[in-house]
């Protein structure tokens, strides 16, 4: 089977590597030359993707794999095409499509009669069939009668994307009568995974918008949970753990915020448009407002932060990927500075130039003599730091650390939702 897979970034790439390590002729379709080229040396633009590598390497030494920039020539050749090009939200809150537009519009100029078109990028409700399939009938080919259109989103983890592809059921809806189930087909042949077929493209869309708003307000809740503890001085991990040990209580880990591609992002697409989701906006606030409270907590304790110095640890949004989307490292920096503190960053995964772009000093070394260090994304590189030499007061923005460890070197401990170490 030759299959386009249109966007080889952190999910396409991946994708496109596994469909050619299965036997299939695969394109990897990007505008970016330097991804192009990049790719077509069998070299891993991602290094922190477990078994890219290999599969990569493989992929391209076989033949079975080559990317291009010509968009339209390589779909002309193809019998599927998936679009999984990034869609963010704009400054004011809202999806912003023009890539994917762009996308469709290159791929209509080339689609093969008889092609099957799948948009795995996560989507508002509505989107495939309203705006993007129309796009693919801008070549002359009319939906349902010369091509089919389908969604399919993406249930992946960053860094184990390949492991993931075939771990969950890959849910399909059509837009033309005859996608759903071409869709459906096509992914239990091409990647023998579990298929879950729904009735629509639009239950599919809504569902993938319901697992990350889910997780958002979960997490909106643990943060509020963990305001309360505060409160009574309590540690919110315990309560935590007492309230799970029910099978009907699931309460996630609280924390500075989240970051990322999805999280933050899809719960912003159910606020615009149809059928606006209030509560998904009320969880978006939560989440926002939990670097600033974080910091003032740290103020109150330490009587003030004018001149104080932070460092913070892990600047990218997830510990051990090399992604900085929508990180709430910049937020903390941000709240830190306002406060009058001294603020350097650390991250082990970034050069210095990246520690910068996020708007940080880069911490220099020796990592030592603050009087805050705040680990937002807890990176294995930082399970060997002395944190009693490192600053007096640690802050753990993801609830992530060694509590007991950071207190027996000496050093404080501060979590979100759990009680300070004693002076
Ligand atoms: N990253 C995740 O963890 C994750 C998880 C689940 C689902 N997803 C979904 O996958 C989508 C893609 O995410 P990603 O992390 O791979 O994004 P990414 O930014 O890493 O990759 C997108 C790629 O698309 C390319 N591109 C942009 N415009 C293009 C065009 N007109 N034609 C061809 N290529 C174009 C970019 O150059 C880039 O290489 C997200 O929007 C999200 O809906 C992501």
């Amino acid at each position: 089977m030759n299959i386009a897979v249109i966007g080889i970034g952190r999910i396409g790439l991946p994708l496109a590597a596994k469909l050619a390590a299965t036997g299939h002729t695969v394109f990897g379709c990007d505008i970016s030359a330097e991804r192009v080229e990049q790719v077509n040396r069998g070299e891993n633009p991602i290094p922190d993707e477990a078994g890219l590598t290999d599969l990569l390497r493989d992929a391209v030494r076989t033949g079975n794999l080559r990317a291009t920039t010509s968009t339209a020539g390589a779909v002309a050749d193809c019998d599927t095409v998936l679009f999984t090009v990034a869609v963010d939200v704009d400054a004011t809150g809202r999806a912003d499509l023009n890539s994917l537009f762009a996308a469709a519009a290159d791929v209509a100029r080339g689609l093969k009669p008889g092609a099957l078109c799948v948009f795995d990028t996560t989507l508002p409700v509505g989107t495939t069939r309203r705006e993007l399939a129309p796009r693919l009938e801008g070549g002359g080919l009319r939906l349902g009668r010369d091509f089919s259109v389908a969604f399919s989103p993406e249930r992946l983890l960053m860094g184990r994307v390949i492991e993931d592809l075939v771990k969950y059921p890959k849910i399909v809806g059509g837009v033309d009568a005859r996608g759903g189930d071409r869709a459906a087909s096509f992914f239990r042949e091409a990647l023998g995974v579990e298929v879950l077929q729904l009735s629509s493209a639009e239950a599919a869309e809504l569902s993938k918008l319901s697992e990350g708003v889910y997780r958002d307000l979960n997490i909106a809740l643990a943060n509020e949970l963990a305001r309360v503890a505060d409160v009574f001085e309590v540690d919110i991990s315990e309560v935590i753990r007492a309230a799970n040990s029910q099978p009907y209580c699931h309460l996630h880990v609280p924390g500075t915020g989240v970051g990322g591609h999805c999280i933050p992002v899809y719960p912003r697409f159910l606020i615009q448009g149809e059928g606006p989701s209030q509560l998904a906006a009320l969880g978006r606030s939560v989440n926002d407002a939990m670097p600033g409270y974080v910091a003032t907590r740290v103020e109150e304790l330490l009587g003030g932060l004018a001149g104080k110095r932070v460092v913070i640890f892990g600047l990218t949004f997830r510990p051990d990927v090399a992604v900085t989307h929508h990180t709430n490292a910049v937020d903390l920096l941000r709240e830190f500075r306002a406060r009058g503190a001294v603020v350097h960053g650390h991250d082990a995964l970034l050069s210095d130039e990246g520690v910068r772009e996020l708007g940080f000093d880069p911490a220099p070394e020796p990592l030592q003599g603050y009087d805050v260090a705040v680990v937002h994304a807890s990176h294995r590189a930082y399970r060997a730091l002395d944190w009693r030499t490192v600053a007096s007061l640690v802050v753990d923005a993801r609830n992530a650390l060694d509590r007991e460890a950071i207190e027996a070197v000496g050093a404080r401990y501060m979590g979100v939702g759990r009680p300070v170490s004693p002076d």
